[in-house]
């Protein structure tokens, strides 16, 4: 087997993929805030940088893949938390694992975004500028600058912002010409803790109020059977490809009538 790094492994929808990888006989290192191989605080350029040296020490120098769950839900107050866990727990964390990647033959990497990129009305391109070139604080202070809702606008900010900068990163030489294979999922509601807590928020209706087409949400597994594939041989002639699994929502709000 291989050996692939999961962020978010200790619960949800990074728990599964770190379950059905150990499955199927794959070493797999998990990075969480608890409960976790490598115990760190994505939110803190102390806890990414953490994060980033002890995975590299327990890989040998080399990844065969990774999957970076780790993520923060729209809670409000938690503007700029969220886009550091979000986006800076991803991008530098992807920037310190890259060579190891490249050490790996056609290494996989597969990141979290969130149909909500697609969906959510009005975010700001400043700050989706600012936070795909690691500027939180300013993208936050524009985004908290606006009124009304602003949790909703710094999540959907974060997400946007990492699956640009997989589709810039991911397709230039050091990545996609050096091997590595790097993709976006994009999810739907699904029932995790994350998701329960916006559920049990005084935003509740924001959530249900969202038309899902199947009428369900999705389940973990399903997330990971994608996951999965993206992380398979299937994934070799991908690069920087979004895959939207989130029940027909994006198709119904993106597509217009004939
Ligand atoms: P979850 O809350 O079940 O799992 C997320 C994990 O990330 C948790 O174990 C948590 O401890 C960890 N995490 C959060 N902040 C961290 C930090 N500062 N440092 C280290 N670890 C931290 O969430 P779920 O639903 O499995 O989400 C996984 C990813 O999918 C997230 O990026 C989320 O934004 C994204 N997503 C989730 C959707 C949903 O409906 N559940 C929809 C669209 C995207």
């Amino acid at each position: 087997g291989g050996t692939y790094v999961v962020t978010g492994s200790a619960s949800g929808m990074g728990a599964a993929v770190a379950k059905s990888l150990c499955g199927e006989g794959h070493t797999v290192i998990g990075v969480d805030l608890r409960d976790a191989d490598v115990v760190a605080d994505l939110s803190t350029p102390h806890g990414r940088q953490k994060a980033a040296e002890e995975v590299l020490a327990k890989t040998g120098g080399k990844l065969d893949g990774a999957v970076l769950a780790a993520g923060m839900g729209p809670t409000k107050g938690r503007e700029r938390m969220i886009t550091e866990v979000n986006v800076l727990g991803v991008t530098d964390l992807l920037t310190a694992w890259r060579p190891a990647l490249a050490a790996a033959d056609k290494a996989k990497v597969v990141v979290f975004g969130s149909n909500s990129t697609t969906v959510t009305p009005l975010v700001p391109r400043g700050a989706i500028r600012r936070l795909i070139n690691g500027d939180t604080v300013g993208a936050t202070r524009q985004i908290l600058r606006r009124r009304g809702v602003t949790a909703p606008v710094a999540y959907a900010a974060s997400k946007i912002a990492v699956t640009q900068w997989v589709r810039w990163q991911g397709t230039k030489p050091e990545w996609a010409g050096a091997g590595i294979r790097i993709n976006v999922i994009a999810p739907g509601p699904v029932m995790t803790p994350l998701l329960q807590a916006q559920l049990d928020s005084p935003q509740a209706k924001a959530v249900t109020s969202f038309p899902v087409p199947v009428r369900e949400f999705g389940t973990p597994e399903q997330l990971a059977a994608w996951v999965m594939t993206m992380l398979s041989p299937a994934a070799d002639f991908m690069a920087g490809t979004i895959i939207t699994v989130d029940g027909g929502t994006e198709a119904l709000m993106r597509t217009r009538d004939w």
